[in-house]
């Protein structure tokens, strides 16, 4: 049996976790041959490629990122480094000419959505959900988040010091795209007076309210207002802050900025300063928590075992506390947000922290 292995979309911590997994259970439970392709699907297009044994991924249990790079905007079924074209046959020939009898496919909902496709032109496929978002389908968890919320945790308790000692208003935006998990985790993990998500459309109003009621609190537990902030997350009737619309990615919209946007409508209501971190990619690097190296591990081997009994076409989830696998199709190009009834929203309530609204 000869398996490919490839990491798709933004890179996370616990990517190299999988890769060591399915490497090892494959060669050890299948007496299989596993060849990595560089830089997601590009590698089917490029013919990059790289085989993995034992000694390839020793250890790369602990490393940030992806020992295989990673592409966020190479769709063969519509390559931009071709103006567009469907370059799917091509990458097909190449894995015909590796003899590649499947291809274990680690990424987002973009990945899931190509994998599905090239499943569905011959190219026996099966998924493993990464994200720091934790925002895919029909799984509870990836791995990655884990390790964003402790980073995101940790800059909050940072922050607090600070805040707490100038009196000032700190605005912290996380990643998250259009789902409010980070920010939600790490805000409660963190402290934050007041936690915002795309989910919840936010008042000013409200947001100011509180922190001049938190201003006038000074030697009272208050004084410093902490706001954690995901990047979708935009006041009612307003539209979320897009840091860049790229013409070459099938997923052209980066947010990011909504500290800024905030900052800007908050000051002026504001006797204390304001002040924001935006912490972006340090969410995203860096190496993975104990939780998120285990979960990745334990993704890697559902992976390698559903190789070996032939179900491809499924994409490992966890579900209800237990990992299980589900149709590639029913998770691809899907998203999942905070649902509105979450007990995690009832918790902050509870509280008193101010959701903004
Ligand atoms: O999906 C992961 C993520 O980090 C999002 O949270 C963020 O919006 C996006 O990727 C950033 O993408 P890029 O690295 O292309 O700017």
């Amino acid at each position: 049996m000869h398996i490919g292995i490839l990491t798709g979309g933004g890179d996370c911590p616990g990517l190299n976790a999988v890769i060591r997994m399915v490497t090892l259970a494959l060669i050890h439970q299948c007496g299989a041959r596993v060849t990595g392709i560089e830089r997601g699907f590009l590698g089917l297009l490029t013919r990059s490629v790289r085989p993995l044994d034992e000694h390839a991924v020793q250890g790369i249990l602990a490393q940030g990122g992806t020992i295989l790079g990673t592409h966020n905007k190479c769709d063969p079924f519509h390559y931009f480094g071709a103006g567009g074209a469907d370059c799917s046959a091509q990458a097909m020939a190449y894995a015909r000419e590796l003899g590649l009898d499947g291809l274990v496919a680690i990424g987002g909902d973009g990945t899931m959505f190509i994998a599905n496709r090239f499943g569905e032109i011959g190219l026996p496929v099966v998924g493993v959900p990464k994200t720091i978002d934790n925002d895919l389908a029909h799984t509870e968890r990836t791995f990655g988040f884990d390790s964003a919320v402790a980073v995101v945790t940790e800059s909050l308790d940072r922050l607090e010091t600070t805040a707490r000692s100038h009196g000032r208003v700190m605005i912290v935006e996380t990643m998250g795209r259009y789902a409010g998990w980070i920010a939600l985790e790490a805000g409660i993990a963190g402290g934050a007076h007041v936690i915002l998500l795309p989910e919840v459309p936010f008042s000013v109003d409200a947001v100011a309210a509180v922190c001049r009621e938190r201003e006038a609190r000074v030697g009272d537990g208050g004084g410093y207002t902490l706001i954690c902030v995901a990047e979708g997350a935009h006041a009612a009737g307003e539209g979320m802050t897009v840091r860049a619309t790229l013409a070459d990615s099938p997923d052209p919209v980066r947010l990011g900025g909504v500290c800024h946007t905030l900052q800007a409508v908050l000051q002026p209501r504001l006797a204390s300063e304001v002040r924001t971190t935006q912490l972006g990619h340090t969410q995203r690097g860096g190496t993975p928590t104990p939780f998120d190296r285990v979960l990745a591990t334990e993704f890697g081997y559902h992976a390698a075992e559903l190789v070996r009994s032939g179900r491809f076409g499924r994409m490992v989830a966890w579900q209800d506390g237990r990992v299980t696998s589900v149709p590639i199709a029913d998770v691809a190009g899907r998203n999942r947000t905070v649902p509105l009834d979450h007990t995690l929203l009832a918790a902050a309530r509870a509280l008193g922290t101010s959701l903004g609204i």
